[in-house]
């Protein structure tokens, strides 16, 4: 047998022996929450694929205002006709919103803060992963500067009208992979010294964590609740974290593809990736609840990283000279 067609032999027994455990395993928790959100107005960054579309859909069914905040406009609008067709709901819009640049997440929260009478979710969705080191239009490494800084800049701009409109939430995508790292750099935060795609990756998930952990400890009182969370395990994120690694061992086209297929088979679907999201935005069961992590559906401890208090202040201070709200 050649190399090739000893790896599909492998990778084919093994979806059939694994399929089952590990698909249920990484099925995850299911949001069983009924809960309405007529009158309630959330918007979503990166709303227009994957789980930030299919978390869209699921508040537009349950009768919320949507708000697709996308760098795209194009892309947004075609997302927004398909879920206002689905839904039945037409209060679905869509407003610009580039995470790398300030200006942009400046102009956007303008047009919300001028426009919207209030906030009831934000949903901080949007993220770049591992890509090479580029930078955004303020400079900052693409990871940290759209993951972190952007979200950060966007949520504080947006939290007069998340406190007039309190009990209200915010809503940090994180991932498993904040655990990856052992913390934040703060000798080289924008990363100019040897730069690692994936550490960095690593980095601005854990930045969501100590970010959405600071904020609720700022939020105490107000009726603002920010937890973070991990999506889960799907395809696309776990593919694109071994790519690199697969072709250097099987080398071939074929190979990678089947490989592919494994990954996509056996993570989650998008449907199972947007759970925890709409679990931390509408269920009632987690409407006191702040400050967390979440996993599931369910609340789950961080890395001990991710429970740094002290960098997460640090973090906080850091950010704000970064972007601007502070000199
Ligand atoms: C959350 O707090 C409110 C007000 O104190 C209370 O009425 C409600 O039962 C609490 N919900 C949960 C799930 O703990």
């Amino acid at each position: 047998m050649g190399r090739l067609s000893r790896i599909a032999a492998i990778v084919v027994l093994a979806s059939a022996v694994l399929y089952v455990p590990v698909r249920r395993w990484t099925a995850g928790g299911v949001c069983e929450s009924q809960a309405r959100m007529d009158g309630k107005t959330v918007i979503i960054t990166g709303a227009n694929t994957g789980i930030g579309k299919v978390t869209a859909r699921d508040m537009a069914q349950r009768g919320a205002r949507v708000i697709l905040a996308c760098r795209s406009l194009e892309k947004a609008e075609e997302a927004a006709k398909e879920i206002r067709s689905q839904t039945g709901n037409k209060n679905v819009v869509v407003h610009k919103l580039d995470l790398a640049s300030l200006t942009s997440v400046r102009q956007f929260a303008k047009v919300i803060n001028d426009a919207e009478p209030r906030l009831d979710v934000l949903i901080n969705n949007a993220g770049v992963m591992v890509c090479p080191r580029w930078e955004t239009e303020d400079g900052f490494e693409m990871q940290f500067g759209v993951n972190h800084l952007g979200h950060f800049l966007l949520t504080n701009l947006l939290l007069d009208l998340l406190k007039k409109t309190a009990p209200s939430r915010v809503v940090t995508l994180s991932s498993l992979a904040h655990s990856f790292t052992s913390g934040i750099d703060f000798d080289d935060i924008n990363y100019e010294k040897d730069y690692d795609r994936r550490e960095s990756y690593h980095r601005s998930k854990l930045a969501n964590v100590l970010f959405s952990r600071e904020l609720a400890r700022r939020l105490e009182g107000t009726g603002v609740k920010s937890n973070s969370l991990h999506p889960g395990v799907i395809y696309s994120e776990l593919y694109r974290h071994q790519e690199d690694f697969v072709r250097e061992i099987v080398g071939t086209q074929v190979a990678n593809m089947i490989i592919e297929r494994f990954f996509r088979m056996m993570g989650k679907t998008l449907e199972e990736g947007a759970q925890t999201t709409i679990c931390c935005a509408v269920s009632e069961e987690w409407q006191n609840t702040t400050g967390l992590y979440f996993s599931d559906c369910v609340p789950k401890e961080p890395s001990a990283a991710g429970m740094d208090d002290e960098a997460a202040a640090r973090l906080w201070d850091v950010s704000e000279r970064m972007v601007g709200l502070k000199s």
